[in-house]
């Protein structure tokens, strides 16, 4: 074999080694040693120089000065190759990789409740309508034919800002708002926050949520309510459900009711939710006042109305078997998570 051909066969089978191997640190000084070591591959043919004719010697010298540069070159680039391999490893990235879901919230279970009511009423023709928390002693008191020293005007109950603007104390005052700027036929939802100056403890909060629903037109009437609530307790808390109406009072309303529903959680036979009883009151309701009318000028003579208020707080204690209100509001996450 000639010297041409043997530098080949090195070059040939460094080659080889480069590709075959997958290289790490330890791999690359064992192939140092075979190759450039003193017993390598390279130096061995650089014995074979002495054995030429002394007019070969300079071409062969220079071929295997290449093969030892080229050499030299292969195993620096592995060895570049290998350092740069680490660091890129420390800060590498796959973007293919599926990403980190934020985590996301979901509804409160009063807003989820809040919802549900809305859309049964929604589907029977109802819109929904709005008011400010902060509200005047009038459209909260005096238009809904509260007497001046009623009790409900009570400090012990109401958050008073100054003499005539408070927190409002009930949504019943959406009616007055919606009654002074529409004329009938009315038909309105409004759901809201409402405030009460009561002591906290697992039955009663300083604020709560009332949905409060309001209906004007000619000729509306007590029948009309009564069908229309038994619809709506039908669809939210199952088709089983039985309702009755007692009698009650509110200042604007006349006649008043309280309507029960037949207890959803013993079937009516009597538990401890509702206190042996069978019944579970869920809103107030009657037909509006001829007072209330007069004060936001819709004639008495010519309109009636019905109004009903609920309490979608209590009603959400009830359907999820929460037994203390300041968890709704206390927004622990430990607590919201469950729903
Ligand atoms: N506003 C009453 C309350 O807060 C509820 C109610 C609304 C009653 C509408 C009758 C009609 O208790």
């Amino acid at each position: 074999m000639t010297l041409d051909q043997e530098i080949d066969g090195v070059r040939q089978q460094l080659q080889q080694d480069l590709s075959q191997i997958n290289p790490t640190q330890a791999t690359l000084e064992t192939l140092r040693i075979r190759y450039l070591g003193k017993k390598g591959i390279v130096p061995a043919l650089f014995r074979y120089l002495p054995k030429l004719a002394v007019e070969e010697r300079p071409d062969a010298g220079q071929m295997l000065n290449q093969l030892k540069n080229e050499t030299e070159k292969a195993l620096d680039d592995l060895h570049q190759y290998l350092i740069h391999q680490q660091e890129n490893r420390a800060t590498f990235f796959d973007y293919t990789l599926p990403g980190k879901r934020p985590p996301v919230g979901h509804l409160h279970p009063v807003t989820r409740t809040m919802n549900a009511i809305i859309d049964i009423f929604r589907r029977m023709g109802f819109s929904i309508a709005f008011g400010p928390e902060i509200e005047t002693d009038y459209n909260n008191f005096q238009a809904l034919n509260f007497p001046d020293n009623h009790p409900a005007r009570d400090m012990q109950d109401t958050f008073f800002i100054d003499r005539d603007i408070l927190l409002r104390t009930h949504t019943s005052p959406i009616q007055v708002r919606t009654m002074l700027q529409n004329k009938p036929p009315i038909r309105i939802l409004a759901p809201g926050r409402v405030y009460r100056n009561e002591a906290i403890n697992p039955r009663s909060y300083c604020m709560f949520h009332q949905i409060e629903g309001l209906y004007v037109d000619e000729q509306v009437t007590f029948a009309e309510l009564k069908t229309t609530l038994d619809i709506f307790a039908k669809q939210f808390f199952g088709a089983g459900v039985k309702t009755r109406l007692r009698p009650s009072f509110f200042p604007f309303t006349e006649p008043s009711a309280e309507m029960d529903i037949s207890c959803f959680i013993c079937g009516g036979s009597g538990c401890r939710v509702c206190k042996q009883t069978g019944w579970l009151e869920i809103l107030g309701c009657g037909m509006v006042d001829p007072n209330v009318f007069r004060s936001v000028g819709i004639d008495p003579e010519k309109y009636t109305g019905y109004a009903f208020g609920m309490g979608p707080d209590r009603i959400s204690l009830l359907k999820y078997g929460i037994d203390d209100i300041r968890l709704l509001f206390e927004g622990d996450i430990r607590f919201l998570n469950q729903f």
